[in-house]
């Protein structure tokens, strides 16, 4: 596949995102590559991963968990709660910085999405209601089991986890933390009026439902200042079994509670021509990026064409810059772009991590 960014693209221009300056306003989306040690440290080649992909305006990282229960939804993803996560985390910001570029850490807690075997904990969300899905374990494909509802005190403890695991990011450089509700992950399953069936402060109303990823943007802006937050959200998405069938007005209670904060930039993973983007646009008056789902390839026509219009700030490509480290410089000069290889996208070690090839590289590869 070939696509050339026009020079006058808005796509190409830089923006300030928060406190951030971004070079270019394509964005890496973050991609869970279960290449993690078996603490929730990050891979030693990560750094390098990276690093190789700095000239995006903004790198998003793998979703990461806020703290050890946090995690359990596949093998090997990251965490940022303990001192050694941290340093590593550290020298990844140190490697994308030295490289020219600036990075996210997205902050996850995957909720109704663990498997115990994976966990090593019992599986936890709004309301006992399983997603009815496989999941890999280290015993082979196994569904999901019904989620014992948190209490309000342990949503408490989670609000808290949120705050530290950003505080952690920033201490080791981090330029912010993306939180994320999307995708079927604990505070989107809080969003949901499908998966959410409580009947306390954290369920019934868009309010109440809203209220969990609310606290969660407070907390971490109390903690780090807003110019370094970012929210994702996918209303409407199925992932995770979500179900949702009223998916906007919790939404809007999100984002209306959140208005005045001021956080660096709203992710929201959409479909341009549903509904409950117009609802979101309409409504978001910051930085808006714009990913759309996973379609088979990334439409970057349409996505420039919405920048230019002013319609989003920025999006975020996620398998075209798995594949392509070099995917601005492509783009720039119109070069074929190099196919993700599915097969590794979550397997183990360093192929289809760190060896995908730039342009330069092609002509003279990295063995010669
Ligand atoms: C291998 C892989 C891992 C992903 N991991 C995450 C993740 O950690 N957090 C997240 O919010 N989305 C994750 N996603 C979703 C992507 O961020 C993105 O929404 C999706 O790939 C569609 O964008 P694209 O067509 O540009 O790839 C993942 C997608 C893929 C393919």
């Amino acid at each position: 596949m070939t696509f050339t960014l026009s020079e006058q693209s808005a796509l190409l221009k830089p923006i300030q995102v928060g406190g951030t300056a971004a070079g270019n306003r394509l964005f890496m989306a973050p991609l869970t590559r279960s290449r993690a040690d078996a603490d929730g440290t990050p891979s030693s080649l990560a750094a390098q991963y990276y690093a190789q992909r700095a000239s995006a305006g903004l790198i998003i990282s793998e979703a990461t968990a806020v703290c050890e229960q946090a995690n359990g939804a596949y093998l090997n993803t990251p965490g940022l709660y303990t001192d050694r996560q941290q340093d590593k985390w550290s020298e990844i910001a140190s490697a994308v910085h030295r490289a020219g570029g600036k990075m996210f850490v997205q902050l996850w807690h995957v909720g109704r999405m663990a498997h115990p075997e994976i966990s090593g904990f019992e599986t936890v969300g709004p309301s006992p209601i399983a997603a009815d899905l496989l999941t890999h374990t280290p015993t082979g494909k196994k569904p999901l089991p019904v989620p014992r509802a948190l209490t309000t005190g342990e949503i408490a403890e989670i609000v808290g986890q949120f705050r530290a695991a950003a505080r952690r990011a920033v201490d080791a450089g981090m330029d912010g933390v993306e939180i994320h509700s999307a995708n079927g992950y604990l505070l989107h399953e809080f969003l949901s009026d499908v998966v959410n069936q409580r009947t306390d402060a954290y369920g019934g109303s868009p309010q109440n439902r809203a209220r969990l990823a609310a606290e969660v943007v407070e907390a971490v802006v109390a903690e780090i200042g807003p110019d370094r937050v970012g929210l994702r959200i996918s209303p409407g998405n199925s992932a995770g079994d979500m179900r949702e069938i009223d998916d906007v007005s919790a939404y809007e209670a999100l984002l209306c509670r959140i208005a005045s904060l001021g956080i660096a930039y709203l992710h929201v993973l959409i479909e341009p021509s549903a509904p409950a983007f117009a609802a979101v646009r309409t409504q978001w008056e910051g930085t808006l990026v714009l990913n759309t789902p996973r379609t088979v390839e990334t439409d970057f026509a349409m996505l420039e064409n919405l920048a230019d219009w002013g319609v989003i700030s920025a999006a975020a490509v996620g398998r075209a810059f798995l594949a392509n480290p070099d995917l601005i410089e492509r783009l720039k000069l119109g070069a074929e772009l190099n196919e993700p290889d599915v097969a590794t996208f979550y397997a183990p070690g360093p192929d289809g991590y760190i060896d995908y090839p730039t342009l330069d590289e092609m002509v003279t590869p990295r063995s010669a």
